[in-house]
């Protein structure tokens, strides 16, 4: 408890009165109903985040004026009709000890939705960094009615309940626009140099105070650098915040870059360090009296801690681990870090779900995440005894989720050790929490119960129906060979031989495939001393897209690395130093002394016809079905855990 006593010391800000310095700060989730009401699923969601103890939880964006809703199933607070869902929000939060703020919320040109309708509005007719497309440049009519918006969702949110409210200046909608020099083309007072285009922030900041009064907390999040071509620094930001406190703000959360600064930095991937932007809060916090959040890639409490104990910020916002595990507070707090699942920054089940699969929030390896209505809380009545073959991410899954709700659980995995492709993928560069993660799912299927078989392959005989139940097929895929001319030489290996340090590493290297496996294959390729590598990728673009965080990451390390990356490109042939690859009808011939293949796996499945024919119920999960990534893996073992009947 004392390496917490920092994190763990309440704060006041004005009326409010914050047990712990921990802020849950805002995200989306996609579960509000379609006309912006609340939903059960977003109460049940904020329900299980509210259980993790954070002192106060920040709302997802809040649309306070209908042209200003970024999709539909984004929270309202336009209108009145809008308080009764708010106030069960707000309800579920103080029912666990929490205090609650609402973010507000204009999204201005960066919603997708108003684009497409002709009706998003902006400080200038510029295209939004995102979309390409232009928003309708705001007269002083419009920025009369957001500013009055703002003030009257603040008001709503204060009647609802709430503890506070938060102003969202930050990551590139409407507020920030007008601080941005690059959306800010106007020549009339809310244009102009920094300060002035810090005004329409200044004004909306004084509504929100009027209306609400001098003793309800305000916070801003603001973007201490704009991470663009030419965007503002935090130099120019320390100039700007003591503007925004004299206008009412008494808290400043601060955050960094937009939705268009390349790589989808405000939510950084596993590349970079917890904390790695603190020293943004930090320079803020030198020129405010007012306390400060910092946010960015905090996991763990102890690190936390010591943020807030430096003096780095009062409070540290901690958004992806709400997801990944909202015990991570309380699991500390009772000396059981080790049974926090750690966040992997890998994106896949929350921003990027939401911003390019336009669907609610989930996690990659947590599974009740966003499903908080369906999952199951209660042990079975019938216990079924299940055998999981398999050990990587959805075997063990299956077997944590199994074993949790009551059933006999045996995994049999038939290498030396859990973990499967993962245990492979955590070798390539920065992606050594993947390993970690594989310890953590394995503890936890322990700790529930499930008993852990490792070196043990099951074939179709062991299959009885007089000791199982049911089997959960998670065996995985095969690498899937090269059927081309040379495919034996010596020079050829698997991408899997390579990251398992079995092969050394060539000095001249072609990738055959260029989907993530192949590009991490040529990463850990030049971090271990190769020279110069090709990728080779049979479709028109990389597979491996360079709007995900990590992708952007991959993409940019390779092209600094020099490495060349061929698509649209077949290899026909291989030969004993060299290849023949074909590109738009041409033939052309490189000379290497290496190739490693990276195309994919092949499904292995030989259980469920034999375990069917015997009776036994049989589910197929994750990569046993077909590649794909740890969420699909992780939420198909988990509904085959949950659907055991
Ligand atoms: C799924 C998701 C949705 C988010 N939505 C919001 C939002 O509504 N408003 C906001 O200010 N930030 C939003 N963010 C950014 C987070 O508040 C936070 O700044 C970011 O996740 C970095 O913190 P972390 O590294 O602790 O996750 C979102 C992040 C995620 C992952």
């Amino acid at each position: 408890m004392s390496e917490l006593s920092h994190l763990m010391q309440p704060i006041s800000i004005k009326s409010m009165e914050v047990p712990n310095r921990l802020v849950m700060p805002p995200m989306g989730t996609g579960l509000a109903h379609r006309d912006g009401t609340v939903s059960k699923a977003n109460l049940a969601y904020l329900e299980r985040r509210a259980q993790g103890g954070a002192g106060l939880i920040i709302t997802e964006i809040t649309s306070v004026h209908p042209q200003g809703t970024a999709a539909p199933g984004t929270i309202c607070a336009y209108d009145d009709s809008f308080i009764p869902g708010l106030v069960q929000m707000v309800e579920v939060v103080h029912a666990r000890g929490g205090k609650i703020a609402m973010q507000l919320h204009h999204a201005g040109r960066e919603s997708f939705y108003q684009l497409q309708k002709g009706q998003a509005l902006g400080p200038s007719a510029v295209p939004s960094l995102v979309y390409g497309m232009k928003p309708n440049e705001m007269n002083e009519d419009d920025i009369l009615a957001v500013v009055q918006a703002f003030g009257s969702a603040a008001l709503r949110a204060k009647k609802a309940g709430f503890d506070a409210v938060e102003l969202h200046a930050a990551h590139g909608y409407l507020l920030m626009q007008f601080l941005s020099a690059h959306a800010n083309q106007r020549s009339d007072k809310y244009g102009g140099d920094l300060g002035q285009r810090a005004r329409f922030i200044v004004e909306c900041l004084r509504e929100v105070r009027k209306q609400t009064g001098e003793d309800f907390p305000i916070s801003i999040r603001i973007s201490g650098e704009e991470m663009i071509k030419n965007g503002y620094s935090i130099e120019d930001m320390i100039h700007i915040v003591p503007q925004f406190v004299e206008a009412g703000a008494d808290m400043l959360h601060v955050s960094f870059g937009t939705h268009g600064t390349p790589g989808g930095m405000t939510c950084a991937p596993v590349e970079y360090e917890p904390g790695f932007k603190i020293a943004l809060a930090r320079r803020i916090k030198d020129v405010v009296e007012v306390p400060v959040i910092g946010v960015g890639r905090f996991t763990d409490p102890v690190m936390i801690n010591e943020a807030i104990a430096r003096g780095d910020a009062d409070m540290i916002a901690v958004g992806r681990q709400h997801l990944s595990d909202p015990d991570f507070l309380t699991n500390a707090l009772n000396g059981k870090g080790e049974a926090t699942l750690t966040c992997l920054a890998c994106n896949q089940g929350c921003i990027e779900r939401l911003a390019f699969e336009q669907k609610s929030v989930r996690c990659a390896i947590n599974p009740e995440t966003g499903q908080e209505l369906i999952y199951p809380r209660e042990k079975v009545p019938n216990q079924r005894r299940v055998w999981v073959i398999g050990g990587g991410p959805a075997g063990l899954t299956a077997a944590s989720e199994a074993a949790r709700l009551g059933h006999q659980v045996t995994l049999f995995e038939k290498g030396e050790q859990v973990g499967g492709q993962v245990l492979l993928a955590a070798r390539a560069p920065y992606k050594e929490p993947y390993g970690r993660f594989i310890e953590q799912l394995a503890a936890r299927a322990t700790k529930h119960g499930a008993v852990i078989k490792t070196a043990q392959e099951i074939t179709e005989a062991d299959l009885d129906p007089q000791s199982l139940d049911m089997i959960i097929v998670a065996s995985g895929g095969q690498n899937a060979k090269l059927d081309i001319p040379g495919a034996e030489l010596p020079l050829v290996c698997d991408a899997w031989t390579l990251l398992k340090g079995e092969t050394p590493v060539g000095q001249k290297v072609v990738v055959i495939g260029g989907g993530l496996i192949g590009m991490e294959a040529a990463d850990y390729l030049y971090a271990h001393g190769a020279q110069e590598v090709m990728v080779i990728e049979a479709q028109p673009q990389s597979p491996v897209l360079k709007l995900t965080s990590h992708g952007y990451m991959l993409h940019k390390r390779m092209r600094q690395a020099g490495f060349r990356l061929a698509t649209d490109t077949r290899l026909k042939e291989i030969e004993s130093d060299g290849i023949i690859i074909e590109h738009d009808g041409n033939e052309e011939r490189i000379s290497l002394d290496q190739v490693v293949v990276a195309v994919g796996t092949q499904p292995i499945d030989n259980l469920k016809a034999a375990a069917e024919a015997r009776g036994i119920t049989c589910a197929v999960v994750g990569d046993a079905v077909a590649t794909r990534r740890i969420i699909e893996a992780v939420e198909e073992g988990a509904r085959a855990a949950w659907e055991i009947n």
